[in-house]
């Protein structure tokens, strides 16, 4: 059999609306004196999102698998409320949460498009690729971007848009940084366009910390390896084995808290940017914060931010929100 598509779907390169430092400069900013921290943009490399993927197959990373049965059970409520001409996703990754809504589209004769933004051009064609295959009747357009660096240079949208940021990863921003991106998004809506997100939310300290702490280490593998991405990189001389993984969840700051922790005094070669650090044992490294939310504060910030709170969707033990909302 000939496969149903075979040309490459084209993407549209999107200019960032404003600079994006480097590795270099981050691990320059960030790492050289304290308090240490990298962001979490880059743990992603082709292990790390691999690793990523496990952990969400993981018994105790909840948060996957929850949203996934949301969207399974709410997708047909979703788009008939929003009906839109488009759908775009930030940070579309796989795509794979999103196909509920596609199913939903194909189960109400509902037509539109698909625009996923990424930062990773090959994994979007890949995916791209897939979901058109699937959907023949979903023109998918591969926006190549980072969206953390502005959403201005979108092209125009083909009429209303519903706009997807799944997965919780609201959460890596602080609680300003989330208003503020919020509030970009709304900025590029029009009245009328939809915006669809998942966020996790406060709960047992226990089941927070579980989900960070794997019992088989998918996710000190994961934290890990974004020192193997400093020494690819960077050309350092990390060594994994010297740090631990933390992760614990900081109940006064409502957030998760990921750190590389040194098990040793030691001192590390960053050739690329011509530095040395020095740890000493027991110092750690702030890789990741994944804000958690009560409904009540995510509903008020959704308002502050001029849009208006349509549906909300949540498993009977309240473990993660979707937050359905119209720009006004
Ligand atoms: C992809 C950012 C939502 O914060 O839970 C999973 C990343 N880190 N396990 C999260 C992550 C450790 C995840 N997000």
């Amino acid at each position: 059999m000939q496969p149903e598509t075979t040309t490459a779907i084209s993407g549209i390169q999107i200019r960032p609306g404003r600079r994006i430092p480097g590795l270099d400069e981050d691990v320059r900013r960030g790492l050289l004196q304290p308090p240490r921290s990298l962001p979490p943009k880059y743990f992603y490399d082709a292990r790390g999102s691999e690793l990523f993927d496990r952990i969400c197959d993981t018994p105790e990373y909840y948060p996957t698998r929850t949203e996934a049965a949301l969207l399974r059970e709410h997708s047909g409520e979703i788009v008939m409320q929003t009906r839109p001409d488009e759908i775009i996703e930030l940070g579309s990754g796989t795509s794979g949460k999103t196909r509920h809504l596609f199913n939903a589209c194909e189960d109400h004769n509902h037509v539109c498009s698909y625009a996923p933004f990424d930062v990773c051009a090959p994994m979007l064609q890949e995916s791209a690729t897939l979901i058109s295959n699937d959907y023949q009747w979903l023109q998918v357009t591969p926006l190549v971007g980072d969206y953390s660096a502005g959403l201005d240079n979108l092209p125009a949208g083909k009429g209303s848009r519903l706009f997807v940021f799944l997965g919780g990863t609201i959460g890596n921003f602080n609680r300003d940084e989330a208003r503020s991106f919020i509030r970009e998004i709304k900025s590029t809506m029009q009245p009328g366009e939809h915006l669809l997100m998942g966020v996790d939310r406060i709960k047992d300290t226990e089941v927070l910390n579980a989900a960070y702490n794997d019992a088989h280490g998918v996710t000190a593998e994961f934290n890990l390896n974004v020192l193997n991405v400093i020494n690819r990189e960077l050309n350092a001389n990390f060594d994994p084995s010297r740090f631990r993984h933390r992760a614990g969840f900081n109940t006064g700051a409502r957030q998760m808290e990921m750190h590389l922790e040194s098990t040793c005094d030691q001192s590390i070669s960053i050739e690329a940017i011509d530095a040395t650090l020095d740890m000493s044992e027991g110092e750690r490294i702030l890789t990741e914060i994944s804000c958690k939310y009560e409904y009540d504060e995510f509903s008020s910030l959704l308002q502050d931010c001029e849009l208006e709170l349509l549906n909300h969707y949540e498993p009977p033990n309240r473990y993660y929100s979707l937050f359905l909302a119209r720009s006004t």
